[in-house]
């Protein structure tokens, strides 16, 4: 259990390098099992998510070294094929090891996964692509019992809703099945392009990720490589909402500015100023910010459903009425709540969020992080709000920012974990 305490309104002037994605690294870890040999990967970033991830290759029997930021899996031993319930339970990612364990041993014993609450997170598309790709299972005591009667074979999948997680399952399960995989409908966000650039890296013959229907041709094995994860956009942002409400300058190097376009322009038009350079982007902050235009969380490349909660925060600084619309998870909105204790004004209304912001309202209080993103959002308004803030739940935001009190602090923010 770990909580942040926060000295709010102090202005940033510093650098931050940007972590390695976490939603890249995840589905990218469960595909070393599909390489028979070693897999190093650079840049990997160290949350506690990552420390899932690994413990489940361990418990699939491959060997993982870390050594600060690269993660070296050996898989040529693997030898086990069930995840245990409690790793299954400690992150929705888990379930990206299915299609990657079925697709090496023929044969996967899962429960149903965790990961933040966030509404009903069912797996059925993920289920029924690897259906149609040749697996049968049984769900039984809580326990999904998976197999092949002999590979997986290629087919045509047309997801009805352009989901991230089935996206990447399938294209574990495909790369080593017999014939042509073809999804269409599928997510585009950078994270599957990662994902589809490392396993091509390894041998697969992807084609098309990033845009709506992708080909995979299955081959026979992959090779040893090495791969370096995109940075994370989202930890991009939700450190540039911290700077709009703080104040100050930010340097933000390590960043991707193609996979942070529908950020980037709201942020300017909130008032803030940002600079491109080769190496980066800098943002600038006098906290006269202005209300948000409706926003909509919408699939890659709408609006992220993970930004949505950190933009929350941002507004209730801002002048004037901002609204959003979560569209992808239908309970995202815990935040809200807590953002309410801090002095926020904002009102529920199903899928529709309305902020009536005003700086002068945000005060420091004790308040609890109930998922990442939300707990992420609590840190932010703890920075530009007046007095003290003490976030509790910390174990919910280190399962993806690395070290975040120490990045902030360093570029000038007042934030300490106890
Ligand atoms: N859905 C189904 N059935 C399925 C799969 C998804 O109904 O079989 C629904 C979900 O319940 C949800 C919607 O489809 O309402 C979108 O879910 P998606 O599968 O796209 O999301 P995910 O794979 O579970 C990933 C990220 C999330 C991010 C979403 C949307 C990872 C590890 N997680 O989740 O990241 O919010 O895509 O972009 O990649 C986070 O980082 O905090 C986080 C929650």
């Amino acid at each position: 259990m770990s909580e942040y305490i926060i000295n709010g309104r102090k202005k940033f002037d510093g650098i931050i390098k940007v972590q390695g994605a976490k939603n890249s690294i995840l589905p990218i870890l469960a595909g070393t099992v599909l390489c028979q040999g070693k897999v190093i990967l650079h840049y990997c970033p160290q949350i506690s998510d990552v420390e899932t991830a690994i413990n489940i290759l361990r418990c699939l029997g491959c060997r993982v070294q870390r050594d600060n930021h690269t993660i070296t899996v050996d898989s040529k031993h693997m030898n086990g094929y069930t995840i245990p319930d409690e790793l299954m339970r400690e992150m929705r990612s888990s379930v990206m090891f299915l299609g990657a364990i079925l697709a090496r041993t023929g044969y996967a014993e899962i429960s149903l996964p965790g990961g933040c609450e966030l509404g009903a997170r069912p797996i059925d598309m993920h289920l029924s692509a690897l259906v149609q790709m040749g697996m049968t299972f049984e769900e039984n005591h809580g326990k999904i019992y998976c197999q092949t009667a002999n590979s997986l074979h290629g087919a045509n999948i047309h997801l009805s809703f352009p989901s991230v997680g089935a996206t990447e399952n399938i294209l574990l399960a495909g790369v080593l099945a017999k014939g042509t995989t073809i999804i269409t409908n599928c997510a585009r966000e950078p994270e599957i392009v990662d994902l589809a650039d490392f396993l091509n890296s390894c041998g697969a013959k992807i084609t098309g990720a990033g845009e709506s229907v992708i080909y995979i041709e299955g081959v026979d094995r992959l090779h040893d490589t090495q791969y370096s994860v995109i940075p994370d956009r989202i930890v991009c942002a939700t450190y540039m909402t911290a700077v709009a409400v703080s104040g100050g300058k930010l340097f933000l190097e390590n960043v991707i500015k193609p996979h942070m376009n529908s950020i980037l322009s709201l942020i300017e038009q909130s008032g803030c100023q940002i600079e491109e350079t080769k190496s980066g982007i800098c943002i600038q902050s006098d906290c006269q910010l202005q209300k948000f235009p409706l926003i909509r969380t919408m699939p890659y490349p709408g609006f992220p459903t993970d930004m949505q909660a950190p933009f929350m925060a941002m507004s209730c600084f801002a002048q004037g009425t901002s609204v959003f619309v979560e569209n992808i998870f239908d309970s995202r909105y815990r935040h809200a709540y807590e953002l309410c204790r801090m002095g926020a004004k904002i009102d529920i209304q199903g899928k529709v969020a309305i902020v009536e912001g005003n700086r002068k309202n945000m005060s420091g209080s004790t308040v609890e992080a109930k998922d990442l993103r939300g707990g992420a959002s609590l840190i932010v308004a703890g920075l530009g709000a007046e007095g003290t803030t003490v976030v509790k739940g910390g174990e919910y935001i280190e399962r993806g920012y690395e070290k975040i009190e120490e990045y902030l602090s360093n570029a000038g923010a007042d934030i300490v974990k106890i």
